[in-house]
This record gives C-alpha cells, structure tokens and sequence, in this order.
C-alpha cells in the first residue's frame, strides 16, 4: 500500500466498504428525495456521488451560483447517513458556455464542432474553458469544504475527448516544443525525411487531421501522448484546487478501463484513490474473467491497496447493440468478485434509473420496476452484505499476486495505428487472451508498466510490447538475470520510444535474451486461421524465426513455418511467437508458472471457480450456472452467512462464500 502524506482511500471508507453510485436528483422532485433517502438506508448505501453533470444547475447563467439545491441535498444525505463523493460538474459545460465561447467546443479530425446537446463537449486545451471549469470548481469547493457529508472529491467524469482543433493545436507544438527542443529533434523523431513530411518550424505541425493516405505515425503517437497529458493537466488543476481547500479529503477521477485517451498509469500516480468504471457483457462467458481483468489492472494501479468501483450497473446498459439484464445472482457475484480483488468501494452508474434522457434505458439500483423489483431487492443483499464484510475487509490487500503482466499506453498507442501488417491485432484483446489463461488457470495476478521494480514478482508476463524503450529493454534484461521468469507474446521489442523499427525486427537485447538469432519474417494470420505447432494450434501470428542458442523449442509443424520454432525457451526467458488458442496457452502457461514457484489460492479447483485471497480471507466465487463443490481443507466461516463449513464448499449457480479459518 501507498505511503503518502495525501489522503487514501481509508478516510472516506472508515472501516467501511463504500456502497453506493451515481446520484442525480436534479432529475427528480424534491419530494422524491425523501423516497430516495430512506431507501438507500434500506439498502446500505452509504455513499453516493453528486453533482457530475450539475454545471448548467449550479451556473444556469455566467456567474451565477444556484447552490441552494445542492445546499439541501448536501444536508439530507447527511441525515441520513450517506456519504457524498462530490463531483465538479466540468465534463458537462452548459449551453451558453459554447454559445458565448465556440472556442470552448472540440472538434474532430474533420474539423467538425463537437456540440452542445450531450455531455463532454469540452475543448481540453481551451483557455476560457479551463479558467470556467476553474472557477465553478472553486466556488464548489470553498462552499463544502467543511461540509460533514463530504468524502471524497470525483473530478470530472471519465476524461476522454480528442480535440483536434486550433487551441488544441498550439498547445500540441507547445508540448512538442517541450518534448524536442529543436525542430530538427522533432524530425529525427518522427523519421520525416520519409515522404517529404520534413517540417521547418513548429509553427508548421497540426494535429494528425484528415490527410489523404495514412498518417506519420510518430506523430499519431505524440498525439495521443499529448492527450493524455492535456487532460491530465486540466484534472490536476482542479485536483489542486480542491486540495488547497480540503487538503484531508482524499480526489478521484473515475477511469474508463483499457481506454486509449489516458495513461492510466501515469494518471493513477496524481489521484489519492484510483477508481474504475466496469461493466462487462452479462451475456459474456468471460464477463467473470473482464471483471477480474479490470480489477488486477485498477488495483495494480493504485500499487496493489484498495481502489473503487465508481460505476458498474445493477442490471443492463443502452450502449451495446443489444443489452442484456443480468440474472439473478450475478451482480451479486461481481459486486464482490471486486471486493476480493482489492476492492473499498462498490458503487453503481445510477441508484435511480432515469425517466428521462439518453440513459432512461440504463439500469440503475432503483430500476424502473421499483423497491418491489428483482433489481432492488438484490441490492438489497449486497449492501447487506458488504456491511457485514467490511470490518474484515476494508484496507486490506490481496495476497499472493505473484505474477506481473505488463501493461503499458505507449505500446498500445504505438502497435494500434494503420499501415501495420495485420489489423486482426488488437492489444486490449491480446492482454486479455494472456490474462484469461492465467485466470483460468486461478492465478492472481497484478499487472506492471515495464518499467517498474520487477523483482518481487516470481513470474513476468508479456502479452505484447510492440515499442520498448531502452530502460524497458534492460528492466526486463536484469529481471531475468535476477532469477525471475518472463514469457513475452510476439510483436515484443519491435520499435523503441519513437517507434522507429529496431533493427533485426526485434530489440537486440532481447533476441539474445530467448536465444534468437534471427527474425526473417513476420507471418501474420487470417482471422480465424490457425497454424499448427506441436501441440498446440497457434492464432493471429506467427513468425519465421531461427533460434540461436536457445535450450529448446516447441516447432511449428505447418505450412511455410514447418520446423520452425513457434516457442522459444532460453533459461527462464520464453518467448511465443504466435498466440496459442486458449486451452493450450492456460496449460502453457500453468506448466511455466508452476515451475517459477507460483502457486494457485488454493489446490484442486474446479473450472470455473474463482479463488482470492485478501486480507487473510479466502474467497470463492462460482462463474458457472452449475452449482460446485470446493474442497476447502479445514474448518471455515462464511462472513456472509455465519455458516459453518468443514472440509468443503457448496457454491451454487453464482454462488459466493466468503470465508475465515475457524478455531
Ligand atoms: C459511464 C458514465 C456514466 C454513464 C454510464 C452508463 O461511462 O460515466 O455517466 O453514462 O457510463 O453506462
């Protein structure tokens, strides 16, 4: 866990597991908030997050301050128990902002004006934005600093916007200027001599806008990295202002997880607590595993101690082509798959559905159907749960993440761009495939950015790190040397910080490191092509390559690649040239955890069956529809129920214990 001056997560849960979600009751008579009030007491929810897209209610017109609503909902919610994560209401602007100040507006590769009429039409680098955003977010925080209900502050929501646009445009030569120095640096970066692209002053680079044919793709990378950093720029503005007024109170902005617009780890680094919205597909099979995916990586990113869900929803969401409930149970079981994954808050995205607008069709914690509906009264449960569970869980951390996957934005920026050699890549899915292996396989994992301390971490994964700096390189390189294990995926090493191919097709360093001696080609595959290996079939890609002094290889036994090796083993370093399909990379990887010393939560655990252990709790989550017996050695508490268990679990369809060794 973090050490810092800076408040955590701890001072706004006080023991607690926060419980609870968006609340918007602006939309609703004041009369309503009194239902609201005593049904979240029903509930257990002890937290709900206020005011995220209140800027045109608190500022209906420039300078005015409409706070009396607030005032009341501030004082109510406080009567009755709840905590209040107050939002600054920055990534809604009202209309008039963009009537008077069309410069505050985006705009997208076509030039296009992002509109008024939705939410997050804000221009990053917009000076008249930032010095409004400001300005509401001051007066905010002066009026309830010393408020009682006050826990947490929610910056924003879910920064994410491109602005190619003239503003953002100065700002990107700006951040280039600082990156550069020169422009000659620029160009030496961004390769311009290919095509002609060369450029005599700043002045002359524009965001990547609409060209003819592909873009520079250095340029695309240092766009997105700029992104990154502008908004970063305007949360820690705010973040600062709050802080200033409130300097106990613990900021937060939620993360939208594996989204291309922010450097989460660069961002998590600012925030006191790092919170995530998730929502996976009820319908998914995997949607178990894309839970756990994204709790490993929030958790990782606030360095293994607690973190918070912001959002997830209670039933479907209106945002995929189809939207499915979920059934009965699940919300249940993911609410604490997270909680035993590290975990201090569980909060939904809304506690009451809307009537109205775009999300009207979004569930909420008070669905349509009302107290009486299936959705309430299993809210109902868990926030009954979670009560029950918090003094044992709160503040802890989960144990035994032997495992590291890395993870990094600059690699994803630098592998996803047009002009690459197959467009069936995509990183966020790769990451996944490697982490479903090791989920499957009931290994509890964190994830790392190449360049952190590896050393603690018994095994290292690598699903794909297409750009690798030098630091990166040699991080891995004295990892290895320093008894640790690491498995790299292909397309690992391929460029270096400017994207700028290695020569070899693949860092030298690393080469030597799997024993290669030579990388000929690159032969991706068709989607849904598979190449035979022995044992296996592997998927997306493979590679000709010639082992040097590597101890072994698992050979291709196909086509063009026969007897080509598709795996490579030099000491502990292994490197897999193509993607095997998912039962063999699970058992793959299982055989290589195993002998790295990595060992599961516990012993003979039937598929399908999630194991964590936090806080000196064992938890046991059935993904399945079919009920499960656990063989659990010894005798347990279910802090859920009070049931006592000898020898075995019995998990029923989404079925959830949580259990404490018995005397
Ligand atoms: C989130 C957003 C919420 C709500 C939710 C719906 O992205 O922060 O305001 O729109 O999605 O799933």
């Amino acid at each position: 866990m973090r050490t810092s001056p800076t408040p955590t997560l701890d001072d706004a849960t006080r023991g607690r597991i926060l419980f609870g979600g968006d609340y918007n009751p602006e939309q609703w008579p004041e009369e309503t908030w009194q239902e609201d009030v005593r049904l979240m007491k029903e509930a257990g929810v002890n937290s709900v997050t206020v005011g995220v897209f209140s800027w045109a209610r608190i500022e209906p017109r420039p300078g005015a301050r409409e706070f009396g609503w607030l005032d009341r909902l501030m004082d109510l919610l406080h009567e009755h128990g709840v905590g209040v994560v107050l939002a600054t209401p920055t990534s809604a602007p009202p209309p008039w902002l963009g009537r008077l100040h069309p410069e505050t507006l985006p705009r997208d590769e076509d030039g296009q004006t992002i509109w008024w009429g939705s939410r997050q039409q804000f221009a990053h680098s917009s000076e008249v934005y930032r010095r409004h955003a400001a300005a509401i977010t001051e007066d905010l925080a002066a009026r309830y600093a010393g408020h009682p209900a006050l826990t947490m502050w929610h910056i924003n929501n879910e920064y994410c916007t491109y602005d190619f646009g003239d503003e953002a445009a100065r700002a990107f030569r700006a951040w280039l200027h600082r990156r550069y120095e020169t422009v000659d640096a620029l160009n030496t970066a961004w390769g311009t001599n290919f095509w002609g692209q060369r450029y005599d002053t700043f002045d002359e680079i524009v965001p990547p806008r609409r060209v003819q044919y592909l873009h520079n793709p250095a340029q695309v990378l240092d766009f997105k990295r700029f992104t990154s950093d502008a908004l970063l720029e305007c949360y820690l503005a705010e973040r600062d202002i709050v802080r200033r007024h409130t300097p106990h109170i613990p900021v937060t902005t939620n993360f939208m997880p594996f989204w291309q617009g922010q450097d989460a780890w660069a961002w998590a680094d600012q925030e006191d607590v790092v919170s995530v919205d998730v929502y996976p597909d009820p319908r998914d099979r995997l949607g178990g595993q894309y839970g756990a995916l994204i709790h490993d990586m929030t958790r990782s990113q606030a360095r293994g101690g607690p973190w918070a869900i912001m959002e997830q929803a209670a039933g479907a969401v209106n945002w995929r082509p189809v939207n499915h409930p979920r059934p009965r149970g699940l919300n249940r079981l993911w609410s604490l798959q997270a909680v035993a994954r590290g975990a201090d808050a569980v909060c939904y995205f809304q506690w009451r559905q809307s009537r109205q607008g775009a999300e009207k069709f979004h569930s909420g914690m008070l669905s349509h159907a009302g107290p009486e509906g299936r959705t309430f009264q299993e809210v109902k449960r868990i926030g009954a749960e979670l009560a029950r569970l918090g003094e044992h869980v709160a503040g802890t951390c989960v144990e035994g993440a032997d495992v590291a996957v890395l993870l990094d934005w600059n690699a994803w920026w630098a592998s996803g761009q047009n002009g690459r050699l197959s467009a069936e890549i995509d990183y966020p899915e790769v990451v996944r495939a490697w982490h479903r292996a090791l989920w499957e396989a009931h290994t509890t994992v964190s994830f790392a950015h190449p360049g952190h301390d590896l050393s603690g971490y018994r095994l290292v994964v690598v699903p794909q790190l297409h750009l690798l700096t030098d630091a990166a390189a040699d991080n891995l390189v004295a990892y290895v040397r320093g008894g640790g294990t690491l498995v790299s995926g292909f397309l690992t090493g391929v460029a270096d910080e400017d994207d700028r191919v290695r020569p070899g097709g693949m860092d030298a360093r690393l080469r030597d490191l799997f024993g290669i001696r030579t990388l000929h080609e690159w032969w991706p595959l068709d989607a849904g092509e598979t190449v035979g290996a022995e044992g296996f079939r592997g998927t997306l890609w493979s590679e000709e390559i010639e082992a040097a002094d590597a101890d072994s290889v698992i050979p291709y036994r196909d086509g063009e690649l026969d007897g080509c090796p598709a795996v490579l083993r030099k000491g502990r370093a292994w490197y897999f040239s193509t993607l095997p399909e998912p039962e063999a990379l699970r058992i793959l990887l299982a055989r290589i955890a195993a002998q790295a010393g990595v060992r599961p939560p516990l012993d003979a655990l039937p598929d399908g069956v999630e194991a964590v252990r936090r806080g000196g709790l064992l938890f046991l989550l059935n993904h399945g529809r079919e009920p499960v017996t656990v063989p659990v050695p010894g005798s347990h508490r279910d802090l859920l129920t009070g049931a006592h268990l000898a020898e075995e679990a019995e998990l029923g369809r989404y079925g959830a214990v949580v259990l404490q060794e018995a005397p």
